[in-house]
């Protein structure tokens, strides 16, 4: 029988034993905490407990109750007493979302408008399922060297994946072939011209470790799918490749000096391709639906 091993949840003990422990640490301890775990805390605290309320009272015009902001507040007067940057991405949104909960506490609205996305045309539309189709595994690649912008401008669009509970663990290793012949030697493909090794800082999960392997394995998922898709849409091609064995991840831990915290989950070698395959053709989607109800 199929047996999912990737749904190791904790029991409903451990999860409140966890909460507790997340809502229960002193000012010292906040101080002392690995910055790394410390940012990712400031991340998750906002998301559960300000972000999701924020938005559900705006739309439907509810009071939120007065110290709703209070444990991200504390977060952020610690934050200044380490002397972070107040220009971080958490701390300028953990302040927005902090100064539209006291709002709506004092029975304010708030104006989310100026954030609406831009309207999506029927052009736009076509373009992106475009891409998205015509995207393809390529495994041969010219020699033309690509720019670390648009390499850059890849991976960052894998930090704007969807990912569980916001902590935000994805990191990068970018590896160059001419700088570093035969590291990736075992490979799917061993000529890929650059190798854009997907990691998770694990201390990231710290601040909710109740989440399931399966998530933290999805959220560097999410990230690959963005990459694999940026890389089309700016002229490169690529493909999603695996880690063959354990060897082949300790030799890149070991060149790279990753400490253990570094997990290694996946990678994609992209260039520019030279290569034109036949569509791998998918099924009919009305054969993927089990079930309507
Ligand atoms: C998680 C994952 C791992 C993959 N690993 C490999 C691999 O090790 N070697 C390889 O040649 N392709 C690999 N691929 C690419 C698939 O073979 C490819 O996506 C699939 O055949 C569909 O083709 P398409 O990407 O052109 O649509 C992987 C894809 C994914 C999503």
């Amino acid at each position: 029988m199929f047996r999912d091993t990737s749904m190791d949840y904790y029991t409903k003990e451990e999860v409140a034993e966890l909460w507790n422990r997340n809502m229960s640490f002193t000012d010292e301890e906040l101080l002392d905490m690995d910055e790394t775990e410390f940012r990712a805390r400031v991340r998750e605290r906002s998301h559960h407990t300000l972000e999701i309320q924020v938005y559900y009272a705006a739309y439907r015009n509810k009071v939120l109750k007065k110290e709703q902001a209070d444990y991200t507040k504390r977060l952020l007067r610690i934050w200044k007493e380490r002397v972070l940057s107040e220009e971080l991405p958490e701390y300028k949104y953990a302040s927005f979302l902090i100064e539209a909960a006291d709002a709506l506490s004092r029975g304010e609205k708030v104006d989310l408008m100026p954030y609406k996305p831009t309207p999506v045309t029927k052009e736009m539309e076509s373009h992106f399922f475009t891409i998205l189709k015509e995207r393809r595994s390529v495994r041969e690649f010219t020699d033309e060297d690509v720019p670390d912008e648009v390499l850059e401008k890849i991976l960052d669009a894998g930090l704007w994946a969807a990912h569980g509970c916001n902590v935000q663990s994805i990191r990068y290793v970018i590896v160059r072939e001419k700088n570093e012949p035969g590291l990736f030697k075992g490979s799917d493909v061993p000529g890929g011209p650059i190798h854009l090794v997907i990691c998770q800082d694990m201390r990231c999960y710290r601040a909710n470790c109740f989440t399931p392997v399966r998530n933290q394995l999805l959220d560097a998922g999410a990230a690959g799918q963005n990459i694999v898709l940026a890389a089309h849409a700016a002229g490169l091609e690529g493909v999603w490749l695996t880690f063959p064995n354990q060897e082949f991840c300790d030799r890149l831990r070991e060149k790279f000096n990753l400490p253990e915290y570094i997990r290694l989950v996946t990678y994609v070698d992209v260039g520019y391709g030279d290569q034109t395959p036949h569509p791998p053709l998918r099924g009919d989607v009305k054969d993927a639906i089990l079930g309507r109800f």
